[in-house]
């Protein structure tokens, strides 16, 4: 068997329009299908903490994980004062490789599929965590993430009505634009202890390095589900301690969170539960109408790994198949000086 040297690429307008042509309904359902089925053989999988490399206004991480057949990895970075120049606080790309041979079979832009996944990830969590009765969510933090987090929670759960809250204005309203174009009922709040009051779910992703306190414990009300996605790198928080400590915390993969996610704010035995364990029916979920939860959301590699597979066989269903050389072609494998015996010199020397 002669393997293909040739890699799909999916940019970003392209993944854009996959997205746009399958429906964003359709694809939170089958993500959050590929996701579930993944994290259900979670002990399949080699799985490592990120690597970060941390400066002083980001971080740029690393995050690989494979399995027998599937080696997968993304580059993404958390910058939060991006956008005074121009850029996304969030910007990633990622490859999916045989792990037989270890060719790259799809290079894919990561920046939306990230907030699609992050939005999966959180429903795939609420689905075990939140009131089954949840119809009222609390959105703080209205930038690039918000639009997926709120209409994965609209179409997968069944929540009708976002409560925003932003410190910045503009923020919100491009929300509201987006939301109201789409038929989802919202409401707006001058601070995040008005827009939390009341309601069944609070998500807060907001964007900052610092240990912020966006929830106290008074804003928390008995039956609360929480899913903190903002707080997911050192000295970077949402949720004051106190609200952890008086909550069930379930999270990712333990190792990284306690590193990265609000839960490095506790020592190193504070108990938490991995989603896998509940997804897999080893470990229980909510277990009472009154009990707060928290899921200490910073993102796992094995969300990426079902992303990638996913867009790879949408990609396949839609007939898109642009391929760049990023690997050598090469008639004779030990050849690879042939490359450049036959190059061609792209500019002639001046005579
Ligand atoms: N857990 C995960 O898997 C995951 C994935 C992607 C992004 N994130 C994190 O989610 C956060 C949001 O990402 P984004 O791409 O939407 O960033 P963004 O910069 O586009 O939006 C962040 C928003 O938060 C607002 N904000 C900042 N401080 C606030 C405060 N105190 N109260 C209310 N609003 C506040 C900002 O005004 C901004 O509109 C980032 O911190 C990012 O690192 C986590």
């Amino acid at each position: 068997v002669i393997a293909t040297a040739s890699t799909q690429f999916l940019g970003a307008e392209r993944v854009g329009a996959m997205i746009g042509r399958a429906g964003l309904p359709a694809t939170f359902h089958t993500l959050l299908r590929y996701m579930e089925e993944d994290f259900r053989r979670w002990p399949e999988f080699d799985k490592s903490a990120r690597t970060a490399a941390h400066s002083r206004d980001g971080v740029i991480e690393l995050m690989p994980v494979a399995d027998d057949s599937l080696y997968a990895f993304k580059y993404v970075n958390g910058h939060p004062r991006n956008h005074r120049v121009g850029l996304s606080t969030v910007m990633a790309f990622g490859v999916l490789a045989d792990v037989a041979t270890g060719m790259p079979q799809l290079l894919s832009e990561l920046t939306l599929t990230t907030a699609l996944r992050t939005a999966v990830a959180s429903v795939m969590a609420a689905r075990v965590l939140a009131r089954p009765d949840s119809r009222t969510m609390a959105l703080i933090g209205n930038g690039a993430q918000s639009e997926f987090q709120a209409l994965a929670f609209h179409h997968l759960l069944g929540i009708e009505t976002l409560h925003l809250y932003d410190i910045d204005p503009a923020a919100t309203r491009k929300l509201e634009g987006h939301l109201h174009a789409r038929g989802v009922k919202t409401l707006r709040f001058a601070s995040a202890a008005d827009a939390v009051r009341g309601v069944d779910i609070v998500t807060t992703v907001t964007a900052d390095k610092t240990n912020a306190t966006i929830l106290t414990p008074a804003m928390v009300e008995p039956g609360m589900h929480i899913n903190g996605v903002g707080g997911d790198c050192p000295g970077k928080t949402e949720l004051h301690a106190d609200v952890l400590r008086s909550a069930r915390v379930f999270v990712e993969y333990a190792p990284q969170t306690r590193v990265e996610g609000d839960i490095q704010q506790l020592p190193a035995d504070f108990p938490v539960t991995e989603l896998w364990q509940v997804l897999a029916g080893h470990a229980a979920g909510r277990v009472s109408p009154e009990e707060v939860t928290v899921f200490d959301s910073v993102g796992f590699a094995l969300e990426d790994y079902s992303a990638l597979r996913f867009l790879r066989d949408l990609a396949v269903e839609q007939g898109v198949d642009e391929r760049i050389s990023l690997i050598p072609a090469l008639d004779d494998p030990k050849d690879l000086f042939r490359l450049v015996a036959c190059a061609q010199p792209l500019v002639r020397a001046a005579a």
